[in-house]
């Protein structure tokens, strides 16, 4: 068990499903009182009576709409009488390659997964109290790019570019600033498998509860990164400072990938 979380006030976004929910309901069993944000309201409002509706309330939100995230602090400072922990979560990926995508759409990524997290820290963060805490959720694939998802890349390493800075500026305001970079999750962000790189199934897959886990760590020990599985987060940093192995190694992970994504598609028909 880490410091005390109780009667510390969260914001999750993508607090409806997969991360965001396992996150929620472990800041919640810590004794938050937690905002769950994410667009379909009738899923946040079973996840918040799932948690209990004395500590848990839907504000429901798209994170692209940032004239509804302006107000969002202020509406969860009324409800629950502060702020200290921001789980930048809610993410997108429209996969594939970029001349495949709309312009729209290879935007949208963007907008989504780092312009919606900077803008709803920039206006969490005046009211996040002391010894408060902001997480923000990218990926390995910002730690190294990932073949046919560029624009997805290009979100998590730009996200984890913000977070290092933010974390030096929100230091002198005692709050801390994390990031946590899974490999693959088991979760319904795959959206249409097929679709999903080989090369995205070469490493062990983690569950959502093993993401929050990493995500409350930060959050309990002002960690500054996450990077899971841990074997994979060292073969991403090796990737990235060397894109000639990488080249190199990325038929043999998409062979290992192919390979697992079989399993994983047979093992969801077989409702495993
Ligand atoms: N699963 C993986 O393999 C994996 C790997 C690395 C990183 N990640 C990252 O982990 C984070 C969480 O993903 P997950 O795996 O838990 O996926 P998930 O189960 O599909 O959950 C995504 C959540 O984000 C919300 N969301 C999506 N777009 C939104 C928007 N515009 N505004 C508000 N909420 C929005 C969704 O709710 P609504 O649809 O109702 O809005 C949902 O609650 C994402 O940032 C993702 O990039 C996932």
């Amino acid at each position: 068990m880490g410091k005390s979380l109780h009667g510390k006030v969260a914001i999750v976004t993508g607090a409806s499903s997969g991360i965001g929910l396992s996150a929620a309901q472990k800041l919640a069993a810590r004794g938050c009182k937690v905002a769950l944000v994410a667009r379909t309201k009738n899923k946040l409002e079973e996840a918040a009576s799932l948690i209990g509706a004395d500590k848990a309330a839907a504000f429901p939100a798209d994170v692209a709409d940032f004239s509804a995230l302006a107000n969002l602090p202020k509406t969860v400072i009324e409800r629950f009488g502060g702020l200290d922990i921001l789980v930048n979560n809610a993410g997108l990926n429209h996969r594939g390659a970029l001349l495949d995508l709309t312009a729209e759409q290879a935007v949208e990524v963007i907008t989504v997964n780092l312009s919606a997290p900077i803008f709803l820290t920039r206006v969490c963060a005046e009211h996040i109290r002391s010894g408060g805490a902001i997480v923000n959720v990218a990926s390995l694939a910002g730690m190294v790019p990932v073949f046919h998802e560029a624009s997805y890349s290009a979100s998590k390493a730009g996200l984890r570019a913000f977070s290092r800075v933010i974390a030096e500026e929100l230091r002198e305001r005692d709050i801390t600033v994390a990031t946590v970079c899974p490999g693959p999750v088991d979760t319904p962000f795959f959206g249409e498998i097929e679709r999903v790189p080989d090369l995205v199934f070469s490493q062990p897959m983690s569950t959502a509860d093993e993401v929050a886990d990493a995500v409350i760590k930060c959050i309990d020990e002002g960690t500054g990164e996450i990077a899971m599985p841990y074997f994979s987060g060292k073969l991403a940093t090796i990737g990235y400072l060397l894109p000639p192995l990488a080249r190199k190694l990325r038929p043999i992970l998409e062979k290992r990938g192919a390979e697992n994504k079989r399993r994983y598609i047979e093992k969801k028909r077989s409702g495993m």
